[in-house]
C-alpha cells in the first residue's frame, strides 16, 4: 500500500477474533496518526502518555496529528528507563490520567518504548476497571515487540514483568522515521529482539539479517519496514496461536531467563539494557543447548558473531562490573514465568530457527554451564 506522498505502507493484523487489531507500519506515519485514531475513539479526545525524551523529539508532531483530525489531546510526561516500570510510577499514572478526566469509554495512547507501552497498557488494563489503549512505539524494540500481543506490566523487587495483565491494543502504529532520534545503543538494543524471531523459528529471516544487519542498522528504511513487518508477523501468528502463553508463545522469551536475571543482578539500570540483556541471553540459550548436546557446536559461535557484530554484548565479560554470584542467579531465574512446580524451564534450540521449551532443567545443570561459561574469554 501506499500512502499520498508516495511511501510504502504496510499493515499485519493480530487475528484474535472480535479483538483483531491492525499494526500499521511506515515512514512519517505519525502524521496521519489523527486519522488513524479518530475512528476509534467515543469521543474526540485522548490522553497522551510518553516519556521526556520522546516528548522532546516527537509530542509536537503527535499532537499536531490529532489536533488537525479535530482530536483534543492531554499529555503525561514520565521520567524515561527501565525504573518507570513500578509500582509508584504505575499509581502516579492512574492519578494523573484521572485528573485529566479519562472516561471509562476513552481510549489512552502509549507514546514510547517498551517501558511507556508496557506500564500505560497496564494502567490501562485496571483503570476504571479497564479501558483501551492505542500503541505509538517509537523504539525498535516497541515496533517488533513490545506494542505487540498486550503484555503489560511492571517490575517486581522479585524480579522482572511479575506483576501485570494481558490486555491487547486497539491499533499499533509503528511509524519506521521515529527511530531516527533514537540513540545508537538503543537501536541495537531492540536490533536482538529483531533477531530473535529468526533464530527461534525462520532461518531464511536470519540469514537475511547476517546480510542485511549493517544497512538496517545504518538506516536503510526500507531494510527497516521488511525486518519490522517479518517481526511483526511472526509475533501475530503466535500470539494468534497461543495469546496467553500457554504454550508455544513461550518461544517469544528466547534468551529471556538469562537475560532477566542479568538485568535483575544489575538493578534495571544503564549497565545492561533490556535488549543488551536479551542479546547475552540468547547466546547462552544457544551455548546451554550445545552444553546439553541439542545442537551443533559452532551454532552459538554464528548467533554470537552476528550480534556482536550489530553491536551487542554477547558475554556476561561485556557487562561493567561486579555480577552477583552463580547461586543468585540461578535463585533469580527461579522467579521466571516458565517455571512449574519449582523447575527452571528454559527455550532452547536444535539449530538456528528451530527453538523449543525445555521444561524441568535442574538448577545444577544450569549453575554448571553458568560456571563453564564464565570461563569462557
Ligand atoms: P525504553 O522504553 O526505556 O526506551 C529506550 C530509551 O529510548 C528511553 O530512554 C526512551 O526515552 C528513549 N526513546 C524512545 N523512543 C525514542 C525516540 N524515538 N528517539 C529518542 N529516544 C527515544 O526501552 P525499550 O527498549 O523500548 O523497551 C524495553 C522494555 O520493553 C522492557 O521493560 C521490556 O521488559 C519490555 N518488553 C515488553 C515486551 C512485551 O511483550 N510487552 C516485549 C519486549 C520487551
Ligand atoms: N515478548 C514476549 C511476548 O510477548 O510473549
Amino acid at each position: 500500500m501506499q500512502a499520498s506522498d508516495g511511501r510504502r505502507r504496510d499493515t499485519v493484523s493480530v487475528d484474535l477474533g472480535q479483538r483483531t487489531y491492525d499494526i500499521h507500519i511506515g515512514e512519517n506515519l505519525l502524521r496521519e496518526a489523527g486519522c488513524l485514531i479518530a475512528p476509534l475513539l467515543n469521543r474526540p479526545f485522548t490522553a497522551i502518555v510518553t516519556d521526556e525524551n520522546v516528548a522532546r523529539h516527537h509530542l509536537k508532531a503527535l499532537e499536531a496529528s490529532l489536533a488537525a483530525a479535530g482530536i483534543t489531546s492531554v499529555a503525561i510526561i514520565l521520567p524515561s528507563g527501565e525504573k518507570t516500570k513500578s509500582f509508584a510510577a504505575l499509581a502516579d499514572l492512574c492519578e494523573q490520567l484521572l485528573a485529566a478526566g479519562v472516561e471509562r469509554r476513552d481510549k489512552i495512547t502509549a507514546f514510547g518504548g517498551g517501558v511507556i507501552g508496557d506500564l500505560t497498557g497496564f494502567a490501562a488494563a485496571i483503570l476504571r476497571r479497564g479501558i483501551e489503549f492505542i500503541q505509538i512505539p517509537t523504539t525498535l524494540l516497541a515496533q517488533v515487540d513490545s506494542s505487540v500481543g498486550g503484555k503489560t506490566g511492571i517490575n517486581s523487587a522479585h524480579g522482572k514483568n511479575l506483576i501485570g495483565a494481558f490486555l491487547q491494543p486497539i491499533k499499533v502504529l509503528a511509524d519506521t522515521s521515529l527511530l531516527e532520534t533514537l540513540p545508537r545503543r538503543e537501536l541495537a538494543a531492540g536490533y536482538a529482539e529483531v533477531a530473535k524471531y529468526g533464530l527461534l523459528g525462520d532461518l531464511s529471516f536470519f540469514e537475511w539479517l547476517e546480510a542485511n544487519a549493517g544497512i538496517l542498522l545504518r538506516g536503510d528504511a526500507q531494510a527497516r519496514a521488511y525486518a519490522i513487518r517479518q517481526s511483526c508477523s511472526a509475533k501475530a501468528a503466535i500470539v494468534a496461536e497461543d495469546e496467553t502463553e500457554q504454550g508455544v508463545r513461550a518461544l517469544l522469551n528466547l534468551g529471556h531467563t538469562f537475560g532477566h536475571a542479568l538485568e535483575s543482578a544489575t538493578g534495571y539500570s544503564n549497565r545492561l539494557l533490556h535488549g543488551e540483556g536479551v542479546a547475552i541471553g540468547m547466546v547462552q540459550a544457544f551455548r546451554f543447548s550445545e552444553h546439553l548436546k541439542h545442537c551443533k557446536p559452532g551454532t552459538a559461535d554464528r548467533v554470537a558473531k552476528h550480534l556482536k557484530a550489530a553491536g551487542l554484548p554477547t558475554h556476561m565479560h561485556d557487562i561493567e562490573g561486579p555480577l552477583p554470584p552463580i547461586a543468585d542467579l540461578v535463585a533469580i531465574m527461579r522467579q521466571d514465568k516458565k517455571a512449574q512446580g519449582g523447575k527452571l524451564a528454559f527455550i532452547l534450540a536444535r539449530a538456528i530457527g528451530d527453538a523449543f521449551i525445555a521444561k524441568n532443567i535442574p538448577d545444577s545443570a544450569v549453575a554448571d554451564f553458568l560456571a563453564e561459561d564464565l570461563k569462557r574469554k
